[in-house]
């Protein structure tokens, strides 16, 4: 059985901020997040989650994925371990995480519990220029991990060491809560420490080991703003180039922000200024220029977006967006579509083949296929209380500068004259056409403008 406990009880409070540390995001996504499903992926069958401060925002993000245990008052490390005790499987190996370390990967999760088969605990270890706030690992004459030391705890000597304490352990469970009973506060925080284990565990002679990870990065605590700052350039580094390798261009890495739960199809070009949030999917053969921004949003093979906004909605094959165009709230945009220059798409469903090239509000609307939708039209589906909805069927040609006043339904093959403000539907093949009529006042020009 393996199992996990994640430290995330405590305020962070070198973060100066209202939000727990463990919720801040990094790349679009809370910390906690990354975390878990980290451990899911290296296979972990029981995630615990230790909650104290902000434990109700926890708990509403992670919902029922994880089993929580609360820590209240924040006693230190090996105290929030304690809190977990009645809801761990006593077989097996268990992990231990902070909840402020981002940027593990479930390879090394993986191999964590590996090196600890034939031990009791193996702490992951890393090598540092500087070991600063860190725990140091101390060895003793024969390399045997003999204790970590807390920074504020260090004497010089230990202070200079360099290898350092991540945070990561994996215990064989039995020993973890066995050993947990005999740590003691009385060290510089007062606090009940988790690394103390280590020296119980060489008393007791069991079994200790230490795991040096490839990349001290990956294993960074995330402390304050300055360390949230460099998990986030490390983890879209990460991302980024698990995209390329996949076959995506990115035009200049440095300046595109993917989220680590996108998904890109091979062949798709992505410019500078591109920011992808959330659980979008993008198609083969697509092309995002500048400055677009999708969060939630699912894009067919060979669409292309120009500087366009588009959040939880969709996109289907070879339609174009923009540039300057905005679809939201479940709005789909259907294949071989043209959504052009300045215009906003609110919960609407648009068909195959139906274009809307310019300036255009479309909001609460089904739009059939192989609709053409003229410059400046616009959907008016709000009386100041409640929302309507528009219905235009397939073939219908919407002149220039209509409004269409909801509920209104248009039919199929019907025509509306520009200028048009339609209150009331129209049949399928006839014309609506609702403003006033023209009069020519001849010479009329000239003469105002002898006046
Ligand atoms: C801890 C380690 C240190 C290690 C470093 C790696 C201890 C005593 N120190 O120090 O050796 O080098 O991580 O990043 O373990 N937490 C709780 N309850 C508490 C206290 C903390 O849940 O009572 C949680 C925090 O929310 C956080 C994690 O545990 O996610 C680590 O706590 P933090 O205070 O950041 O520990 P460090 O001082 O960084
Ligand atoms: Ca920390």
């Amino acid at each position: 059985m393996k199992s996990a406990i994640v430290l995330a009880a405590g305020k962070g409070t070198r973060m100066k901020s209202a939000l727990c540390k463990v919720m801040h995001p990094v790349c679009g996504k809370p910390m906690i997040g990354h975390i878990v499903s980290a451990l899911k992926n290296a296979g972990v069958e029981k995630i615990i989650v230790v909650v104290g401060h902000d434990a109700e925002k926890v708990k509403e993000y992670l919902n029922d994925e994880v089993a929580y245990a609360i820590q209240s008052p924040q006693l230190g490390t090996g105290h929030a371990v304690m809190q977990a005790d009645s809801l761990v499987d006593e077989e097996g190996d268990t992990i231990v995480l902070n909840g402020d370390g981002p940027c593990i990967q479930s390879e090394t999760i993986q191999k964590a519990f590996e090196a600890n088969r034939d031990h009791a605990l193996t702490v992951l270890s890393a090598k540092l220029d500087d070991g600063a706030h860190y725990g140091r690992i101390i060895r003793d004459g024969d390399g045997k991990v003999a204790k970590i030391v807390e920074a504020k705890d260090c004497s010089e000597k230990e202070r200079a060491v360099n290898e350092i304490n991540t945070g990561l352990f994996v215990f064989k469970t039995k020993e973890l809560f066995a050993g947990l009973k005999e740590i003691r506060n009385d060290n510089a925080q007062q606090e009940y420490y988790l690394t103390d284990l280590v020296e119980i565990f060489n008393r007791k002679g069991w079994s200790t080991n230490a795991m040096v990870v490839e990349d001290p990065d990956e294993t960074m605590g995330v402390n304050d703003r300055v360390d949230l700052a460099q998990a986030e350039a490390w983890m879209r580094n990460d991302i980024n180039r698990r995209h390329m390798l996949n076959g995506v261009t990115l035009v200049d890495p440095a300046h595109t922000y993917i989220g680590a739960d996108v998904e890109i199809g091979a062949d798709t070009t992505i410019y500078p200024n591109v920011m992808i949030e959330g659980e979008t999917h993008i198609g083969a053969h697509v092309q995002i220029l500048p400055n677009s921004f999708l969060s939630n949003a699912k894009i067919g093979d060979d669409v292309l977006i120009d500087s366009s906004k588009i959040v939880d909605s969709q996109v289907d094959a070879h339609t174009t967006v923009g540039p300057m165009s905005h679809l939201r709230n479940h709005t789909h945009v259907h294949e071989n579509c043209r959504i052009g220059n300045f215009v906003e798409f609110k919960n609407s469903d648009f068909g195959n083949g139906s274009k809307c090239a310019h300036l255009t509000y479309i909001g609460d609307s089904d739009f059939g296929e192989k609709i053409n939708v003229g410059c400046g039209v616009v959907t008016v589906n709000y009386d100041g209380k409640n929302k309507y909805r528009t219905t235009v069927k397939d073939g219908a040609f919407i002149g220039s500068n209509c409004n269409l006043i909801a509920p209104v339904t248009i039919g199929e093959n019907a025509l509306l004259a520009a200028g048009s403000t339609i209150t009331d539907s129209v049949n399928d093949g006839d014309m609506g056409i609702a403003r006033a009529r023209q009069t020519i006042k001849a010479g009329f020009g000239e003469q105002y403008k002898k006046k």
